[in-house]
Parts: structure tokens; C-alpha cells; sequence
């Protein structure tokens, strides 16, 4: 039976109304795909060399024989999964959990198909106080799924450090053991060190991939397997966007013509990339673009060390919540956005309008009409509004929101931004700003180890508050 497929549509970027300045003219569709073909061919000699290996999660059935039994073990004594992460050790997490499984998941429990979720990425006391409170009693029915490819993130090492004190003063050493699974490198690091002293269970975080490439790793497969997602039908989409975008033919790829459509929209004066899912099951899917598309653009030098600083500016919209917040500014501010909207022809679920009282007849154009129906018309009415203002726009059409959809979407995107990454000239696989930014936290923080003093006072000299500008 076909499986339903995810499509880039991008005619809305070619369009007369757009007028000269702003289109993509068939001629430069044309010059694109010359550029673009040699780079899809380079990337699939990278992807052959092993020099990709993210491309290659989908094909790993160890990783995901390794996950399902590792749910297998654990999933019946365990009432709440708790991921502490963040950036690519989370947001993969909280996408697919959001886009695959029901709103009030947690709340619900006919509802859920696993222990409830919670994901946290950050190290607000308040917040996690809050969560503190709740969880003390339950620790013996809790999973802490530690991520971290570095094994040295000090907000998730924060959080470890005060469940691992909580955890053993509660439930001793065996039930610390117990109650945590970490997910970091298989040779090195200090998470991989205590999880080998303390004896964790562990998956890993493959070599060679970076934390916004992991999703489709043990990052993001675990806490998805646990609540009930399907991960082989997953990895089975993944696999199936992969003949497409190793396609050398542009016109058949649809990464090509958006890393390229991307690419020519950066260089002519759209330096911002909005996507906008109207879909709340596709909202996090756009922050997880979000970062993946920042962290692997941004640059301030090319692949020959020449100084650039460049890289388009992801911003994530939902429709169609910020119809009523940002389009006054998305349609009249500055013609600097190209606009992803993402689109569901089907929804899962569909509610009936109800009808109108007879005191408000002004209301019975909505009467017996579906939710979707006015859902998707917004997003019509949204695009014909933006184009009417010379904003170009590309549509990413699910059939339906599924597994085997978001799988592609996730894998659609991933090789979208190594051929946006391409285009650029730039290395989308490192990210030395955050980097700088982890070191230093550690100055601050007072970690020994060289230089690391002089650091912490070269950055208060700069941070710190200066009364004499308090206003
Ligand atoms: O994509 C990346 O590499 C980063 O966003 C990391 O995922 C993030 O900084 C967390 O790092 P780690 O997994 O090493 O704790």
C-alpha cells in the first residue's frame, strides 16, 4: 500500500504577483539547479565516505532494536519519563512528543500510551522547584533519561547532580541505579564515566553526530518509544525521504530546491526564515527547525576560512495564533522574511461547528463547517495576504501527521540544511559559538582547569552591572 508522502510545494515563490524584484523567475530556477546538482552529488559521496553519519540513523536497526528493548525492561514499573537536556539532547524529544502524541498526554491518562513526559531544558529553579515538589513521591515510578553527547553540559549536568542527591537519599544506591538512563558518547566524557562507576543503563549518542542531528538516534528515539510512538514507522519515513533528496535530479529533490529557494531568498535581501506550522501537533517541529537551521547557518567563516558572518535567521510562527500577533508585521514590516507555512490536508481528529443562536445570525457562515476547514482557509487567506504584499511563500503539505510523515519532514530538513550549509560554503556541522558560550559558563561557574580564572574576570569586566547606567 503507498504510504502518504510530504511535499515541498514552492510555486508560490515563482509567481507574477510577486513581481520582478521579488520571484524566483524560471531562469533562475534554472541557474539554481545547476548549482545545486554538484552539491547533492557531493553530498552523497560524503554520505558514502561516512563523513554524514546522521544520514545514516534511519538504516541503524541496532539502535532502535537497542531502544525497544531497553522499553521493554522498564516501561511497565514506570509512570513518568523525565528527559534532562537541552538543545539537541531536548528539542527532538519535546517535537516528537508533541507532534505524535495527543495535546492533554499527560493530563489524560486514556489518553496515553506510555508514562507521562516532561523534557526539561533549562535551569530555572522556579520551574524545577515546582517539579521538585511533585515528583518526590513518585521517584520509584520515574525514568531519568540524562542526555548528553558531550557528557559535560553544565545545565544537564546541574540537573543530574540534583536528582542523583534526591534519588539516593530517597531510594539509596540501587534505586539511583534503577531510575536513570543516561544517553551520551560509548568511549568518553564525564557522563560516560559515571555511568560506567555508577553502573547506569546507557544509549548512546553515535559518532560523528551532532546534537541537532540526533533525533533519529537513542537521543530521540527512547523517550518517543517509551510513550507509545512508533519509531520503526519513523526511521521507515526517514528512509523514504532519503531516495528523494539523494535524488541528482533538482527538480525530483525536494531538499535541493529548499536549501536552494533558501539560499536565493538569503542573498536577495530575506535574511529571515519563518516557519509556520498551522498544526499545533507540528508547533515544536518548527522550534527543533529552529535550532537546527541557527546553530548549523550561522557562521562567521567559510569553508576557506574567509570571514562571512552568515546565515538566515529562523523565527517560528503558529497559525493561526499569530495571524493575530505578527502578520501586521510580516505583511507591512520590512520584505525580509521567505515564509514556510506547513500544512495538514488531513487532521487525525475533526470537530463540527455548532450552530449559530438566532440572536447572532452574522455567525452562520462558520455553523456546520469543521475546524480543519477553518484552520486551513486561514492559512489560505494568510498566504494570499502575504503574497498580495510581494512576500514570498513555500508550503510543506502533509497528507497527515503521522509517524511516517514526520519522519521525512525531520530528514527533509536535516538535508536541507547540509545543502543549505553547501550553498553557503560554510560547515553546518560545527558550532564553535556555543561552544564559547559552555566555556564560559564554566569560568563562571569557578571549574578549575586552564585559564579558565582569567576568563571569569575578563567576562565580569564586561557583565557586570555598572550603577552608574541604572536608570
Ligand atoms: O546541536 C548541538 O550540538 C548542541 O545544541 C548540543 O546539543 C547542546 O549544546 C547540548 O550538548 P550536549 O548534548 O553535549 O550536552
Amino acid at each position: 500500500m503507498a504510504r502518504p508522502q510530504i511535499n515541498l510545494y514552492y510555486k508560490n515563490v515563482t509567481i507574477g504577483e510577486l513581481g520582478e524584484e521579488h520571484k524566483i523567475t524560471e531562469i533562475q530556477l534554472e541557474d539554481l539547479a545547476k548549482k545545486t546538482e554538484p552539491l547533492i552529488s557531493q553530498l552523497n559521496k560524503e554520505r558514502k565516505e561516512g563523513k554524514t553519519p546522521y544520514r545514516d540513523l534511519p538504516f541503524e536497526t541496532e539502535i532502535s532494536q537497542q531502544v525497544k528493548r531497553l522499553v521493554a525492561e522498564i516501561k511497565d514499573n514506570c509512570e513518568n519519563l523525565i528527559v534532562l537536556g537541552i538543545g539537541g539532547s531536548a528539542l527532538g524529544n519535546i517535537a516528537l512528543q508533541t507532534a505524535l502524541n495527543p495535546y492533554l498526554y499527560n493530563i489524560d491518562d486514556r489518553q496515553r500510551r506510555g508514562p507521562r513526559l516532561f523534557v526539561f531544558d533549562n535551569v530555572d529553579p522556579v520551574q524545577f522547584s515546582s517539579f521538585l515538589d511533585w515528583i518526590g513521591d513518585k521517584l520509584d515510578k520515574t525514568v531519568f533519561n540524562v542526555i548528553s553527547k558531550s557528557g559535560r553540559t553544565s545545565e544537564t549536568a546541574a540537573q543530574f547532580l540534583i536528582i542523583r542527591e534526591m534519588l539516593l537519599d530517597r531510594l539509596g544506591a540501587n534505586g539511583l541505579r534503577n531510575q536513570i538512563v543516561t544517553t551520551t558518547n560509548a568511549r568518553e566524557g564525564t557522563l560516560h564515566e559515571i555511568t560506567r562507576d555508577l553502573g547506569f543503563r546507557n544509549l548512546e549518542v553515535p559518532d560523528g553526530v551532532g546534537g541537532r542531528f540526533s533525533i533519529l538516534s537513542a537521543v530521540g528515539l527512547f523517550s518517543a518509544a517509551m510513550c507509545g510512538i512508533d519509531i520503526d514507522l519513523l526511521l521507515a519515513g526517514a528512509r523514504d525521504m532519503d531516495t528523494r533528496v539523494s535524488n541528482e535530479d533538482f527538480c525530483k529533490n525536494p531538499a535541493a530546491a529548499n536549501a536552494a529557494i533558501n539560499y536565493y531568498y538569503y542573498n536577495h535581501g530575506k535574511k529571515i526564515s519563518v516557519m509556520m506550522p498551522y498544526s499545533y501537533h507540528l508547533k515544536d517541529l518548527a522550534d527543533w527547525y529552529r535550532q537546527l537551521w541557527a546553530e548549523s547557518l550561522g557562521k562567521a567563516k567559510d569553508l576557506k576560512d574567509k570571514e562571512v558572518h552568515i546565515g538566515p535567521t529562523p523565527v517560528k510562527a503558529l497559525g493561526a495564533t499569530d495571524q493575530h500577533s505578527q502578520i501586521q508585521l510580516y505583511r507591512e514590516g520590512p520584505n525580509d522574511k521567505l515564509f514556510t507555512f506547513l500544512q495538514v490536508n488531513n487532521f487525525c481528529k475533526d470537530i463540527k461547528i455548532g450552530p449559530a443562536p438566532d440572536c447572532a445570525p452574522e455567525l452562520d457562515y462558520l455553523a456546520g463547517k469543521k475546524l480543519s476547514t477553518l484552520l486551513n482557509n486561514e492559512k489560505k487567506a494568510t498566504e494570499y495576504a502575504l503574497l498580495q504584499s510581494k512576500r514570498p511563500c513555500l508550503t510543506v503539505i502533509f497528507p497527515e501527521v503521522n509517524e511516517y510523515t514526520v519522519g521525512q519532514f525531520i530528514y527533509l530538513y536535516e538535508v536541507t540544511t547540509s545543502l543549505a550549509g553547501a550553498l553557503f560554503n560554510i560547515n553546518p556541522y560545527d558550532q564553535p559559538a556555543v561552544e564559547l558560550g559552555k566555556e564560559a559558563t564554566f569560568a563562571l561557574m569557578g571549574k578549575p582547569g586552564s585559564g579558565y580564572e582569567e576568563l571569569a574576570s575578563d567576562i565580569q569586566s564586561l557583565t557586570d552591572i555598572d550603577t552608574a547606567y541604572l536608570v
